[in-house]
């Protein structure tokens, strides 16, 4: 799939199909996430693969989506290699939506349900307490075709040469 079709049909899917996620299709998203920008170049970040039906049911736990997924990567951070670990998970977590997006799959970014839960996530998948667990992405079949959310018209959005000015 080409990258701007990928960037136009990515949208978040909250419940899935069930999926044949073959080991190198999830390593091409992980792969995806390694490549992303990363602030200095510090390279904070760690991703767990998930595959496990019962460490994804209790992932439920976090949000239901996890339950109907058939893998998931998680994003681990370390503050102490980088104080731009969060701006750096981010920019991973989208290079890999958007693999995701280009190998068939669904997805969605999972945080704000997480950041509620991070300890109990933490001790689940074994990450030191020193670290940040604040993205995870569960990975399936779309059941259906889903709309990206609507967005603000780029005309709404969008300035020439100065704020302001059209
Ligand atoms: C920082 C951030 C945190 C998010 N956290 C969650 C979350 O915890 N659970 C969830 O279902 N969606 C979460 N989302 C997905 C957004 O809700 C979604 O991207 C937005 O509603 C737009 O929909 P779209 O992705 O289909 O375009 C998050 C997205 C971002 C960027």
């Amino acid at each position: 799939m080409d990258l701007f079709e990928a960037i136009e049909k990515r949208a978040s899917v909250r419940a899935y199909a069930p999926a044949d996620v073959s080991e190198a299709n999830l390593l091409k998203i992980a792969d995806a996430g390694r490549r992303a920008p990363s602030g200095g170049n510090r390279q904070p970040l760690q991703f767990i693969l998930i595959r496990d039906k019962e460490t994804l049911k209790a992932l439920e736990k976090v949000q239901p989506c996890f339950g109907s997924a058939s893998a998931a990567v998680g994003i681990v951070a370390d503050p102490a290699v980088s104080r731009w670990w969060l701006e750096d998970a981010s920019a991973a977590a989208e290079n890999m939506l958007l693999a995701v997006q280009a190998l068939g799959y669904a997805s969605v970014w999972v945080e704000g349900t997480l950041l509620k839960q991070e300890d109990y996530a933490k001790k689940l998948l074994g990450v030191p307490p020193e670290k940040r667990f604040v993205i995870l992405l569960p990975i399936g079949k779309a059941p259906q075709e889903t709309p990206q959310a609507d967005r603000k018209p780029l005309s709404e959005v969008l300035w020439r040469e100065r704020y302001g000015r059209k």
